[in-house]
């Protein structure tokens, strides 16, 4: 449990001012990623790409790496958005990411309004199901 306030309007421009960071040579989609953090602080990402393509990471993965190295600690919820300020979902792989170090509370901005994990990445395979 935590009782961090969520500002939606700092986390989208967070996000925003993050994708501004973005290296995205291939795509040319500029991604940013902000999270606020159970601690109170912002953590941001930008997706970094490589020649290979398939080795490139996006905003979300880059933006727990900077959760990881700024303190650790449990995101509450997470924003992304394009360098132009759209919504953009983030896809499997980062939701996986995402609940990993939220778990099934985080929240996050959709579409649809502000969803939790649970409803974004439904049945997930998270740290519980190991032995
Ligand atoms: N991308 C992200 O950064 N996060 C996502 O959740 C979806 C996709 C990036 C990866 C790639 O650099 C670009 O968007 C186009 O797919």
């Amino acid at each position: 449990m935590n009782n961090v306030a969520i500002n939606w309007t700092v986390l989208r421009e967070a996000a925003v001012a993050a994708a501004a960071n973005a290296y995205c040579p291939y795509s040319g989609l500029r991604v940013g990623a902000a999270a606020l953090v159970d601690d109170g602080r912002i953590v941001v990402g930008c997706n970094v790409e490589n020649a290979t393509y398939g080795l490139g990471l996006c905003a979300e993965c880059t933006m727990v790496g900077q959760l990881r190295l700024s303190g650790g600690g449990k995101l509450v919820a997470v924003a992304c958005r394009s360098g132009d300020g759209e919504l953009l979902m983030p896809c499997g792989r980062c939701r996986q990411v995402l609940y990993e170090l939220g778990g099934p509370d985080c929240v996050v901005d959709t579409p649809r309004g502000v969803l939790a994990m649970a409803e974004v990445l439904p049945e997930a395979f998270g740290p519980e199901a190991l032995p």
